[in-house]
């Protein structure tokens, strides 16, 4: 069942979501539908309807439909910060109007990590795509951040996106670089980081070209814009007592979760400086987590891939 990628803190998911038998839920990332599959047959003949951009996630569905029976998930193939309602689509998604819970677990499943077509990963030489649903879902091509975007734009990416400290080194790098000729693999890339970053930081934990990409798949998605749309959109789409789950894997998306969480569980979100509130802000979540949840020691050992998960939920008020 898991060939495809392997659901991280599956249980405590569960745990936070809650879902019951009649209860509608969404899940903005399908991925190989281990979340789905399991809130399916806890919520029968509730429904689920998930979102991913990659178009593998059909296939994964049409499985679980044909290999177990599993005939209450519907996949909607676009990008999850469209929770929002459009009748045209005629999905379950605009005929249910309130969910029970919506489920996010963010980043990249395993088989797009090793699907070398999309240039994810760094570990092998491939075009430089990192869009999640091929290029015509992505706001950018990464190869059009590369070789098109100024010093500028790209240094503040690596630094916002990637926490990159070589950052200005970096895009510096890139831009002389370019001049060259066009950059299109990740080997190029590769190279090019090679270049910049000095030799005494390329032996270190974490390989030097990790938060370049990360930085670059970031930007290549939205995937931040993305967060914060569909968090703000769970406001209209759940039932009050619905509940909102998010793992996590990197500090910039689980600060906007922490964010979020905390602005909407509280009346007034105005500046400390004003004297006397304008702000009209109504509290709309409860949280659950003071801290977020974290994976089981034994979990990180049989999937080291869950090592950096987060996990924060809360509930609509
Ligand atoms: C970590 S995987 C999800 C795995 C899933 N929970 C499971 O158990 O199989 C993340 C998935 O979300 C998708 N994804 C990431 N950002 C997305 C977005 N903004 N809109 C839709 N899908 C997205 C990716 O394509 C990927 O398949």
């Amino acid at each position: 069942m898991y060939e495809y990628h392997v659901p991280v803190m599956l249980e405590e998911v569960m745990e936070w979501l809650k879902p019951m038998k009649g209860e509608n839920f969404i899940d903005g990332t399908f991925g190989g539908g281990g979340y789905s599959r399991a809130i399916a047959k806890a919520c029968y003949p509730g429904k689920v309807v998930g979102f991913d951009l990659d178009p593998l996630a059909h296939k994964q569905a049409e499985k679980l439909k044909n290999e177990e029976g599993i005939d209450n998930i519907e996949v909607i193939h676009d990008n999850f910060s469209k929770i929002m309602m459009q009748p045209e689509r005629e999905s379950w998604l605009d005929q249910i109007t309130y969910f029970d819970g919506l489920v996010l677990d963010l980043g990249l499943s395993s088989a797009q990590l090793v699907d070398r077509e999309r240039g994810f990963s760094f570990q092998m030489d491939s075009p430089l795509d990192m869009g999640f649903g091929g290029e015509e879902r992505s706001v950018e091509t990464t190869e059009g951040i590369v070789n098109t975007w100024s010093e500028k734009e790209i240094e503040r990416i690596l630094r916002e996106y990637g926490e990159e400290p070589l950052a200005k080194k970096i895009a510096k790098t890139i831009v002389a670089k370019r001049a060259e000729g066009r950059i299109t693999t990740t080997g190029q890339l590769l190279d090019i980081l090679a270049q910049a970053v000095p030799a005494r930081f390329q032996h270190g934990q974490k390989h030097f070209a990790t938060r370049t990409f990360q930085a670059l798949r970031i930007a290549t998605n939205d995937e931040l814009g993305s967060l914060k749309k569909a968090l703000k959109d769970s406001l209209t789409r759940l039932k009050p007592g619905g509940r909102i789950v998010v793992v996590s894997y990197h500090s910039l998306e689980d600060r906007i979760v922490k964010q979020f969480f905390r602005d909407e569980a509280i009346d007034c979100i105005c500046p400390p400086t004003f004297p006397v509130c304008s702000c009209d802000h109504r509290a709309s979540l409860k949280v659950l987590t003071k801290k977020p949840v974290l994976p089981t020691e034994g979990e990180i050992e049989e999937n080291p891939r869950a090592r950096s998960a987060k996990l924060r939920a809360a509930i609509k008020l």
